[in-house]
């Protein structure tokens, strides 16, 4: 066993709750407030500190964007305590998923985290990906973006045993996805229209406490190297190929080392080997509470926790006392 799969085992699965949690609850102040940078800002302040406490060799390998347009957290900084000795850790991170439906008080935002050993997370630009997740129980390959949403409706609807129109399939609310969601409504599906996070879609669709069957359309590329650790955790497929609108972003994939522009990327390729999962609500949604204040001013936080290896699912509910609550 490597040190960093040792850390992996023993340490990280649980101090990554913490980071998770210090990044929502530091974002759930703005709720409601209608200033998304504040709230990105708030919960990536409180992520990295929280990460520059671990005892790691990070890397932040999915982040805030490239040196020279974030701050803190951008693709290549290093984090962790023991920079040089400790175990070498590549991070994805998204510190507020959800930035408007932050702003907005809206449901499903989240403070999400993945971690594998070094060179196991695709270094994703930030570009579009095209993506499509049903959760577990299907044979491989069930969806794939190289067939017709039709194609694919009707294979899932036929292996679940119901007609398409029993299905029901999460779609971002964006202009770019009109031609999809109506070939998804002649086909007669319920399409669950949702105005962010689609980190979150596509975990619901492995979530038996939701009715989505799959997930489907375009959204950020960072976002599906995210859901994938997920379902990596908790089973399901995903296949996602990057979108490029124009020779900057095919410049810039090419700088992360990826040559095939148009390739699919199953699951294992979009997150390898063992990696663990967190996200913490910052305000309600299907997966988790969000973050709450008490009468006595101690603050409440749901976090799911998971890991690729032992497919271990943990859902922590924290009561933070004042000393543990940023001002
Ligand atoms: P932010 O939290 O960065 O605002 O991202 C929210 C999100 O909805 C993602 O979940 C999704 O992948 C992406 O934005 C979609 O991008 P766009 O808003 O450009 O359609």
């Amino acid at each position: 066993m490597t040190a960093a799969s040792q850390i992996l085992d023993r340490v990280l699965v649980l101090e990554m709750v913490r980071v998770t949690e210090a990044a929502a609850i530091a974002a759930a102040k703005l709720i409601g407030r209608g200033d998304e940078k504040a709230a990105d800002a708030a919960a990536v302040e409180a992520m990295r500190a929280a990460l520059n406490g671990l005892y790691m060799d990070g890397t932040v390998v999915i982040g805030e964007g490239e040196r020279d347009e974030a701050p803190m957290l951008f693709i290549g900084e290093k984090v962790g305590s023991a920079i040089g000795k400790g175990p070498r850790i590549d991070i994805a991170l998204d510190p507020l998923e959800g930035t408007t439906i932050t702003a907005k008080a809206g449901p499903n935002a989240l403070a999400v985290l993945a971690v594998a050993e070094e060179g196991n997370l695709l270094n994703a630009p930030d570009v579009y990906m095209d993506k499509i997740a049903v959760g577990p129980g299907y044979s491989k390959d069930i969806v794939n973006l190289d067939r017709t949403v039709t194609q694919n409706v009707t294979a899932v609807a036929n292996e679940k045993g119901v007609q398409p129109s029993e299905l029901i399939v999460c779609v971002l609310d964006r202009p770019r996805h009109e031609k999809l969601i109506a070939e998804l409504r002649a086909l007669g599906c319920g399409v669950m229209l949702i105005p962010d996070g689609d980190v979150a879609g596509v975990i619901a669709t492995a979530n038996p406490d939701t009715t989505v069957d799959i997930y489907m359309g375009t959204g950020g590329a960072p976002e599906g190297v995210l859901a994938a650790a997920a379902l990596r955790c908790v089973g399901g497929q995903f296949k996602g190929r990057l979108l490029f609108r124009n020779d900057d972003e095919r410049k810039r994939a090419r700088k992360w080392g990826i040559e095939d522009l148009d390739k699919i990327y199953d699951l294992e390729e979009l997150a390898k080997g063992d990696c663990i999962f967190a996200a913490t609500g910052v305000t309600d949604g299907s997966l988790l509470d969000g973050v709450k204040t008490l009468r006595d001013g101690r603050v409440t936080t749901e976090t799911i926790v998971m890991r690729a290896s032992s497919g271990t699912v943990r859902r922590v509910k924290s009561e933070h006392g004042r000393g543990n609550i940023p001002g």
